[in-house]
């Protein structure tokens, strides 16, 4: 009588610690894919780098004067595009259009600016290295702003004589219109460019130093676009603290298989990796020519006009020492896979930012998706991709997945809306 209680006694406790076993809470995720989990969460976001070449970078004054240049539309030919024009806060700070259009139509598609002061290269082909020398590229284009150097130089010295002075020290005297013409700048215009070379050098330095300030200053208002946690960072989280409520009241079923996906079988993690989702490099991924479009080079032609710009870390307008230029220093500016290649593009808040691909050929998710699960011939050089063989269902989580991204931006609400 005695034996037979005792056998049930341990078989009791036998079956209930199997049983505690079997339903006690785990991660799905192994160690190595909490690793990788890690990785992409907003909290291994490292401090914001430096930006040696800009000593105005993080100034408060400078950010502010930044603040009203990005909104300011006279700063155009036309009087009425600004930065904002293209890089709408309320639209993740891109304009919802395949080509953005300025004061005439480009050949790209609009880039987010939240998050890219992490970027050591800027624009779809890398042809900057810095947030300042990128914001005198569209400053410049004809069918951007439209403008040249003197006109926006005068602009300042109308609208913005005090708080220029305040942070970047007096302004040369521009009122003698035979020095300085309303119109002039090394652009592609023929007259604005003779005008520009019949300037003396030190008058075009002069001019050329208030126009690098401007974009000096508007970089350190971009500093201060950061990307906001998303619905996917809670869930990291709580998978990293064994928060196991949490965890499964964050995120959909789908949108976990998304993830799966995303960081195994479909091979994203590859080249979207890091907390905001790019490695920051460049590569070839087939993505077609647009219908009317020339061919486009990305970075093979991207990284020739960075050698060549006037405004690179290197350059005498940049406050790096040559240290500092590392990146430009040992450049890659050879080789067969600089062909056709092109940025990863950030994926954080990317559901919010349609069409996609640097000349928007795809107007949905599931466009990209169809994209990469065919992996077709590039229209130059070679694809990085293979065929993904996803089934319909796999490419609806990964687009699942995709839509947890969305978190906005992390800045002061002030910064979000013209001053
Ligand atoms: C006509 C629309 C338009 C205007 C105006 C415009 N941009 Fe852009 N922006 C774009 C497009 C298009 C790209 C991508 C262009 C390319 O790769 O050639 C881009 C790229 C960028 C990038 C690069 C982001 C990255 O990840 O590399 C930044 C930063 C940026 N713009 C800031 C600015 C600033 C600052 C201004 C104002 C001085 C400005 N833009 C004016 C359309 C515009
Ligand atoms: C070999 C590197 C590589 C891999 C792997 C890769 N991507 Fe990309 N991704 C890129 C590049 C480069 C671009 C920009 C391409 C262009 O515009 O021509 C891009 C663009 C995108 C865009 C559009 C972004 C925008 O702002 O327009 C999305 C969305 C995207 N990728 C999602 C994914 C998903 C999902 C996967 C996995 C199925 C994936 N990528 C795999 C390199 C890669």
């Amino acid at each position: 009588m005695k034996k037979t209680f005792l056998f049930a006694g341990i078989v009791f406790v036998i079956l209930a610690a199997l049983a505690s076993w079997a339903f006690w809470p785990r991660s799905p995720w192994t160690a190595e894919e909490t690793d990788l989990l890690r990785g992409l969460w907003i909290g291994s976001l490292p401090p914001l780098p430096a930006d040696p070449s800009n000593r105005y970078a993080d100034d408060p004054r400078a950010a502010a004067f930044g603040h009203q240049l990005f909104f300011d539309p006279r700063f155009s030919s036309t009087g009425d595009v600004s930065c904002a024009t293209c890089h709408q806060p309320e639209l993740m700070f891109t304009d919802g259009r395949s080509l953005a259009e300025g004061v005439g139509k480009t050949n790209r598609k609009t880039m987010t600016v939240i998050g890219t002061a992490y970027s050591p290269w800027q624009f779809w082909d890398g042809r900057k290295d810095s947030q300042w020398s990128q914001a005198l590229g569209p400053l410049e284009s004809a069918v951007e702003h439209g403008g040249a150097r003197t006109m926006y130089v005068q602009l300042i010295v109308e609208h913005y004589r005090a708080e220029y002075e305040s942070i970047f020290g007096p302004l040369p005297n521009f009122s003698d219109q035979s020095r300085f013409p309303a119109l002039a700048g090394p652009v592609d215009a023929p007259t604005t460019r003779a005008a520009w070379d019949a300037m003396t050098p030190a008058d075009r330095d002069a001019v050329t130093l208030v126009f690098v300030n401007l974009g000096k200053a508007i970089a350190a208002y971009e500093r201060l676009l950061l990307p906001a946690p998303s619905r996917f960072d809670q869930y990291v989280e709580a998978v990293l603290n064994k928060d196991w409520r949490t965890m499964n009241t964050t995120l959909t079923e789908d949108e976990i298989a998304g993830l799966r996906l995303f960081i195994g079988k479909a091979e994203c993690i590859q080249c979207h990796n890091g907390a905001l989702f790019t490695n920051n490099d460049f590569h070839n991924t087939g993505v077609p020519t647009r219908q009317g479009l020339p061919l486009d080079r990305g970075r093979a032609t991207g990284v020739q006009a960075l050698l060549n710009d006037e405004f690179n870390c290197l350059s005498q307008w940049s406050d790096a020492g040559e240290q500092d230029c590392a990146e430009l220093r040992f450049l890659v500016s050879e080789g067969e896979q600089l062909e056709g290649a092109f940025k990863p593009s950030t994926l954080r808040n990317i559901a919010e930012t349609a069409p996609y691909m640097h000349a928007g050929q795809f107007a949905s998710l599931d466009e990209v998706l169809m994209h990469y699960n065919h992996a077709p011939i590039s229209p130059t050089g070679h694809t990085e991709l293979e065929r993904l063989h996803i089934n319909r269902f796999e490419r609806d989580q990964i687009i699942a997945f995709l839509r947890t991204l969305s978190g906005g931006v992390n800045a002061d609400p002030k910064w979000l809306q013209a001053p």
